[in-house]
Formats: C-alpha cells, sequence, structure tokens
C-alpha cells in the first residue's frame, strides 16, 4: 500500500519534506500544504515553500505534490494556473479543512455542501491537462454531504480521492465513522486513500487487511511523532518509540532526528532574521515529538526565547542521548 504525507500548514514545510525524504524515506508522495489566495491573487508565501522536490521531479522514489484550496471555480483557476506554470502536473485539491477560517469563507469543508461549485470545479479539472485529486471529509455538519457530491466526483477524472472520515465540526477529534467510509469505499469509482489517526505499523496493516482494494494510507500526526513509521512499514516492523533512549533502535531513530533537525535548523538560520523568527520555524519541529523526549527538555524548547536558550536545549538532549 502507498504512504503519503499528510499537509500540515506550519509543520511539514518544504524544508521538512525534503530532509524527511533524505533522512528517513519510506513515503511515496508528500502533499504539501494549501496554496491559498490572498488580495487575489496566489499566497506568495505558500508559492516560495513550494518546489522543494524541484516540480514533480523525484527525490529518491517520493514526490511532492502541491495542494490548492478555494471557493469557486475562478479562485480554482488562479491557483491551478500559478502552479502549472511553476511546472506541477499533479494538484490535490482540499475540500477537508475544518478551520473556521476557511469553512466561513466557503473553502474546505465549507465548500462539501455546494454542489453547484464543486460540478463547476470538476469541469474545470475535466478541461485541464494535469492531473488532479481531492482530499476530503464526509462533510462539515452531516455525512450526507460526501454522498450528495460523490456521483459528480465519480464523473471526473480524479487520480485518487483521500477521504478523512470526519465532519467539519469534529476538527481532528472525536470518532471517526467508518461506517460511512465503508459505503464511501464502495461506491467510489477512483482510488481511496484513507485518512484519520493512524500512529503504528499494526494499524497500516489492519486497514490492509480490512480494506485490500484501498490505494494507500495519508498520514500527518503520526509521521510527524513518528518520522521513521513509514519506513518501518516498508521494512514492516513497529519501533517502540517508549525505550529507553539508549536502546539500539531508539538510538538510531534519535541520530536520524538530530540529523533531521539540523538540516531545519540551518535553513532557518540562512532564511529568517532574529531569534525569535527562527525560533518560530524551528520549535514546531518538536511539537508532536513531546512523548519521545524528556519532559524537561521538552519544555525548555518549548519556552526558549533566545536562539542560545534553544541551544542548550538541544545539547541537552544530545548529551543524554
Ligand atoms: C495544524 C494542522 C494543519 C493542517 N493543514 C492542512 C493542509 O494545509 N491541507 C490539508 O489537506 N490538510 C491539512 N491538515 C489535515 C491533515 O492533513 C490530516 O488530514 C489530519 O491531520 C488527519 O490526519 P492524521 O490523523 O494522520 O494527522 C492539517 C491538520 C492540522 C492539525
Amino acid at each position: 500500500m502507498r504512504i503519503l504525507f499528510a499537509p500540515l500548514q506550519g509543520y511539514t514545510t518544504g524544508i521538512y519534506r525534503k530532509a524527511h525524504a533524505e533522512i528517513f524515506g519510506g513515503v511515496d508522495a508528500y502533499y504539501a500544504p494549501f496554496l491559498r489566495i490572498e488580495n487575489g491573487k496566489p499566497r506568495e508565501k505558500d508559492l516560495r515553500d513550494l518546489n522543494s522536490f524541484d516540480g514533480n521531479a523525484r527525490e529518491g522514489n517520493a514526490r511532492e505534490i502541491p495542494q490548492i484550496i478555494a471557493n469557486s471555480v475562478d479562485e480554482f483557476k488562479i491557483l491551478a494556473n500559478a502552479l502549472i506554470a511553476k511546472g506541477y502536473t499533479e494538484i490535490d485539491f482540499n475540500m477537508g479543512c475544518p478551520f473556521p477560517m476557511q469553512v466561513n469563507r466557503h473553502r474546505g469543508a465549507g465548500l462539501l455542501s455546494d454542489i453547484q461549485a464543486v460540478q463547476e470545479i470538476m469541469d474545470e479539472i475535466k478541461a485541464t491537462p494535469v492531473k488532479f485529486s481531492v482530499k476530503m471529509r464526509l462533510g462539515q455538519d452531516s455525512p450526507d454531504e460526501a454522498f450528495a457530491i460523490l456521483p459528480i466526483l465519480n464523473e471526473a477524472p480524479l487520480s485518487q480521492i483521500t477521504l478523512h472520515p470526519r465532519l467539519g465540526k469534529q476538527q481532528y477529534k472525536g470518532a471517526i465513522n467508518f461506517k460511512s467510509f465503508e459505503k464511501f469505499h464502495e461506491e467510489c469509482r477512483h482510488p481511496l486513500i484513507y485518512n484519520g489517526d493512524i500512529t503504528s505499523v499494526s494499524q497500516i496493516c489492519e486497514m490492509e487487511r480490512r480494506y485490500p482494494k484501498l490505494a494507500g494510507v495519508m498520514i500527518g500526526r503520526g509521521l510527524l511523532a513518528r518520522p521513521s513509521l513509514a519506513a518501518e512499514y516498508k521494512g514492516m516492523r513497529d519501533i517502540n518509540c517508549a525505550a529507553p533512549l539508549n536502546s539500539d533502535t531508539h538510538q538510531n531513530l534519535l541520530g536520524k532526528l538530530f540529523q533531521m533537525h539540523q538540516v531545519i535548523f540551518d535553513h532557518a538560520c540562512k532564511t529568517y532574521q532574529g531569534d525569535s523568527q527562527i525560533l518560530s520555524h524551528v520549535q514546531s519541529f518538536w511539537e508532536y515529538l513531546e512523548p519521545s523526549i524528556p519532559k524537561k527538555i521538552f519544555k525548555k524548547i518549548k519556552k526558549a526565547g533566545k536562539l542560545s536558550e534553544y541551544q542548550e536545549a538541544i545539547t541537552a538532549m544530545k548529551e543524554l542521548s
């Protein structure tokens, strides 16, 4: 089964994706956080963070796939054209973001109930000569929303659909609706990717066993918390992340984590100015790793207001390992 790295705004940045592909690997494709419209134009900051793999070019075996979020066919065209101009030949369309800022503007999960707009965007996809996929939820308020647009999606030339089987109003918590996921899986004519709460190799294997026709799984927080997860699955083994810091596998994992952190740290120092800007770009690296690092050190990293304090915390962690 294919393993896809989910996009997480503020976490899976261009440099994160590139460093992960080089150091941990095991991921078939990295989805970039969405490109959005700002003042009528594609947001420059989002565009700058793309092309970490040089268009759709391969980094090892992995690819980087950009994503767009739009509330109408007009916004869709502006964003898709900006990516096509950059040389991308595959684009993901977001119909799942639950953040009120987007939903209230009729984007992400807020678009799922607008059958007319979804139809117009799918018609545009038919007329655009690059590959498109969709990442979506069951609905904003009800799973009926996904089933109402599924016939339109089935008619569109999509390369795949990724489904996060929650509602927008649940954001990223609460029960996953497997019953609706199964129904969607049965009725969907495109390759289907499952997304939601996967954190271990055994869970990936369980999804494979339960849904043999599934095209893959997309993992976000699980990979941020355990960057070796995709490679572990490809090598079919579970590394015990709660093992003591000096155990063999954990040692190896930590070595790679420090290596990855160094790449991201060096990039932040080169790209941003001033301690607070640099810190805001490196502290997020550790956020989902909290369970794997000593509590005291995690606190120091989070609280660091100066680069020197941050570096002291990292050195202390290296000395412990
Ligand atoms: C902070 C944050 C930012 C996110 N940004 C995006 C995004 O830009 N595009 C997108 O499709 N999903 C985004 N997501 C959703 C994730 O891609 C993923 O669907 C979600 O985390 C559930 O998968 P997981 O349980 O494997 O993490 C974001 C989620 C979080 C928590």
